[in-house]
């Protein structure tokens, strides 16, 4: 099943796979994520990559920050857009093989776009990314494209949360997926964030899942 057959089952009715909707968890991820990127939100831009319709898009941008996101499916972008309310307050424009969506705060872009396009304009515009499930959900031979885009976007210092899968049996099970079950070394490998990122914190299980595997956070650095 494709992406956008993935998200016409999502939004019918059918398994909600990745999504975290429970308030206690985002509390729990946004605690971590001020901790770490520290400064001031409202001095803060963030890159989201793979963002389905994640929550927690609109939590950092009630927190003040803002965000870049980027998916490749129409609706899963029409989904997110319905967080932030008024359809009014969202302009529409369109180049290079992507959509762009901007909000009227001037804090929020919604991309719909493939996120390996080369974006030239987007070269070292962000403090931060915030990562969940996204790295996980490439399959391996997309890793070293996608890591060479976000180290292009993050300026030097800045900060990668980025949240991923582990299974009890992660050595026998690492290469199924997506979602694939990844610890430090596989996220770190030179073909993926190592080439320009340094590991700060392996954080363990960052609140729980109802999926037999773990939910997992880890932080990073831009060198
Ligand atoms: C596992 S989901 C994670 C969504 C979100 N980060 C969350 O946790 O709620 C992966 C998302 O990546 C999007 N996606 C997959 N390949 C992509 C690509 N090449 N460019 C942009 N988005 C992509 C899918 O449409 C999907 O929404």
């Amino acid at each position: 099943m494709g992406w956008s057959d993935t998200w016409n089952d999502i939004i019918s009715g059918g398994n909600p796979r990745w999504k975290v909707t429970n308030t206690d968890a985002h509390e729990k991820a946004l605690a971590i994520f001020k901790q770490y990127v520290g400064g001031d939100p409202k001095d803060t831009s963030i890159f989201v990559p793979l963002a389905g319709d994640d929550p927690m898009v609109k939590i950092l941008f009630d927190n003040g920050y803002s965000l870049t996101t980027i998916d490749l499916v129409p609706a899963a972008v029409e989904e997110m857009k319905k967080q932030f309310g008024s359809e009014a307050d969202w302009t529409k424009e369109e180049k290079d093989n992507t959509i762009i969506w901007s909000h009227e705060s001037g804090r929020v872009k919604l991309m719909i776009g493939d996120v390996l396009q080369r974006r030239p304009e987007l070269e070292n515009n962000f403090d931060a990314v915030y990562d969940k499930d996204s790295f996980g959900a490439l399959q391996k031979d997309m890793r070293k494209g996608y890591c060479t885009r976000i180290s292009e976007y993050v300026k030097s210092g800045g900060t990668v949360y980025l949240e991923c899968k582990l299974r009890d049996n992660h050595e026998e099970s690492k290469h199924m997926g997506p979602p694939f079950s990844l610890l430090a070394e596989d996220i770190m490998d030179e073909t993926s964030y190592g080439n320009s990122f340094e590991h700060v914190k392996a954080l363990g299980a960052v609140y729980d899942i109802s999926m037999p595997m773990q939910q997992t956070g880890h932080i990073l650095r831009r060198k």
